[in-house]
């Protein structure tokens, strides 16, 4: 095992409404995708220890395209427009959808996709579906729980365990978890060595 991973730097690169003109220096990236409002922004900004890098809001729908911020110069996290949102009209949900959906399945540098649910509620049926949608595409993943400072500890214990027994109904074995809190930064070691260990073996299979 390696040691924390330091965010030295982290710069905002571009945004994007079609994956195929995201950066192309094919350099290994990790995503965040989950309903809006979840705290998607606010993880990376609690990541990279930079309150002001990923735009964040109370209202739902801030964040609208696809947003590349290099890490260290070696690798981009990259921060998504929630799902779910309902208020917006049904032209724009659908071709928001499409533009999420295709960066998801077509992107050839996306290593891993973090999806985010909120600690604080039971399974959501829309966030079941689009956890099926990326196993049946094969799209690597990991779900990160979001805000447990607004919570005791058994809560969101038992909102995980529930979530669990809920995917395990439909999928042989889960995916990893991390706990997290974009307040107090909890869950930021893990995911950073998360990645870490994603790009030692990324790296290994470029070798
Ligand atoms: P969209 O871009 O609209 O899809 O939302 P998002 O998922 O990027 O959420 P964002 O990071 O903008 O956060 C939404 C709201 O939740 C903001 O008011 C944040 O301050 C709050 N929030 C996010 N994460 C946490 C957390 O870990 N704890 C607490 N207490 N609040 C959080
Ligand atoms: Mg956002």
């Amino acid at each position: 095992m390696t040691g924390i991973m330091e965010v030295k730097n982290a710069t905002f690169i571009v945004s994007n409404s079609d994956y195929r003109k995201c950066p192309d220096d094919g350099r290994n990236e990790y995503a965040f995708i989950g309903r809006s409002n979840v705290g998607k922004s606010s993880l990376i900004n609690m990541l990279t220890r930079n309150k002001s890098l990923a735009k964040t809001s109370v209202r739902p729908g801030k964040t609208q395209l696809i947003n590349h911020f290099l890490i260290n110069n070696e690798w981009y996290l990259v921060d998504l427009p929630g799902y779910g949102y309902a208020r917006i009209s049904k032209t724009s949900r659908e071709a928001w959808k499409k533009m999420i959906c295709d960066y998801l399945l077509q992107r050839e540098t996306l290593v891993n996709t973090f999806v985010l649910i909120d600690s604080r509620i039971p399974p959501q049926r829309i966030d079941l579906e689009f956890l099926s949608f990326l196993g049946r595409n094969g799209v690597p993943l990991a779900i990160v729980f979001t805000k447990v400072d607004k919570q005791n500890q058994s809560e969101t214990a038992r909102n995980v365990n529930t979530f669990k027994k809920t995917l395990l109904e439909e999928w042989d074995e889960l995916p990893p978890i991390f706990l997290t809190s974009s307040v107090s930064g909890t869950g930021r070691d893990k995911i950073l060595s998360y990645i870490e260990q994603c790009n030692a073996y990324m790296a290994g299979e470029k070798s």
